[in-house]
């Protein structure tokens, strides 16, 4: 019969431990929540009624009070995307969409599906990334 030694297990160890450290440091993102809001979207908090700042993708976002930072925050873009939601497969995987903060969560013309969210997404952002029925999911996201 054959021992295991402890040596043995070392390496492995050591090696999964280098590998969580690798994906943990090349994650610069932060995270947040997301909810989403429908038309109209405007007038918005930082361009007023011209409807050229809306990117042609419709990507964009209105900026919650952990990022709004007194209206810094518009036109920044950020890379977001959804890591989990209440419901399991709500996120769809692997996608990462770029948004452009347009708007004040607290001041949007419609009503966002949740409160107090990181962001409020677009109709086709919150769709790109997450089961459009969900009303909140949870989201890596980094400024770009
Ligand atoms: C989206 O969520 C709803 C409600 O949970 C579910 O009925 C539907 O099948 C989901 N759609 C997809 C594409 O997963």
């Amino acid at each position: 019969m054959t021992r295991t030694h402890p040596q043995n297990l070392l390496f492995p160890s050591l090696f999964i431990i280098l590998l969580f450290t690798l994906l943990f440091l090349t994650s610069n993102g932060d995270v947040g929540t997301a909810a989403q809001y429908s038309p109209p979207y405007l007038p918005t908090d930082c361009y007023g009624s011209d409807s050229s700042q809306f990117p042609s993708s419709n990507l964009f976002a209105a900026a919650g009070d952990g990022i709004w930072d007194n209206g810094a925050s518009c036109g920044r873009q950020y890379l977001v995307r959804c890591i989990s939601a209440a419901v399991t497969g709500t996120c769809i995987p692997d996608t990462t969409i770029q948004i452009r903060i347009v708007d004040y969560a607290a001041g949007v013309a419609s009503k966002p599906s949740a409160d107090g969210t990181t962001m409020v997404l677009s109709q086709t952002a919150f769709a790109a990334i997450a089961n459009s029925t969900a009303t909140s999911i949870n989201i890596e996201f980094q400024q770009v």
